[in-house]
């Protein structure tokens, strides 16, 4: 079993990398492995709209993007984290989610997933609700801790300090252990995935 773990702050070894860490030790700690991918200092341009990837699979912009997307066909579970950019996920990740959603949404399904936000002070509950609806809009299982997921600091030290921060990212790694464990033995026992109904698109315009 494997988790990506996506760090969309643009410090190799900031804050997010610190919560993600915590979370990926205790993953590893119950026999899963992580793969902690940066993508916050790379150039990731927003979705333009063109629907080209309901063609192609994948998106038209060959970058970070279509890498995910071969990179989570190989993943059980995700984890994605962000620091709090004005009340809100920092804007290289929200591009790249953005687009990694409407390429590739569906493939994501019965995925189980988490976001973890890091701030100096605040905003982090409004952006735990942003990063939480890329999943559930994509069918995926959101695995929660023992608090909402998030650690305080402005430097990596800072971050350390947090002792209920780096509690609540460990019980996370573990949450999210446990899922895939019961999942596996769902899949071993034949437990078979839910029906899945034709979409119906209702857009309000009478
Ligand atoms: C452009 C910008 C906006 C920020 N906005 C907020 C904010 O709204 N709330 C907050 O508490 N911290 C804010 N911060 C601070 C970061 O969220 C905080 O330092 C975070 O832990 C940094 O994580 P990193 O080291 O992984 O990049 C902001 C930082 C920057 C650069």
């Amino acid at each position: 079993m494997k988790v990506l773990l996506i760090n969309g702050s643009p410090h190799a070894q900031g804050c997010t990398y610190t919560a993600l860490s915590e979370v990926a030790a205790a993953l590893e700690a119950d026999g899963v492995n992580t793969e902690l991918w940066q993508i916050g200092q790379m150039d990731v341009r927003g979705c333009i709209a063109c629907h080209r990837c309901r063609e192609l699979g994948k998106c038209v912009f060959d970058d970070a993007v279509n890498q995910a997307q071969e990179k989570l066909r190989l993943c059980d579970g995700l984890i994605v984290g962000s620091p709090v950019y004005y009340a809100s996920a920092n804007a290289t990740l929200t591009a790249f989610l953005d687009r990694l959603f409407f390429s590739c949404g569906a493939m994501l399904a019965h995925k189980p997933a988490a976001a973890v936000v890091s701030a100096r002070r605040a905003g982090t509950t409004a952006t735990l609700d942003q990063l939480n609806k890329y999943f559930m809009l994509s069918q995926m299982p959101v695995v929660s801790s023992q608090y909402w997921n998030m650690v305080h600091g402005n430097s990596a030290q800072e971050v350390l300090q947090d002792q209920e921060g780096l509690q609540i990212m460990r019980t996370l790694g573990h949450n999210m252990a446990w899922l895939l464990r019961c999942m596996e033995a769902g899949k071993a026992a034949g437990v078979p995935l839910p029906p899945q109904e034709e979409r119906v698109g209702t857009n309000f315009i009478r």
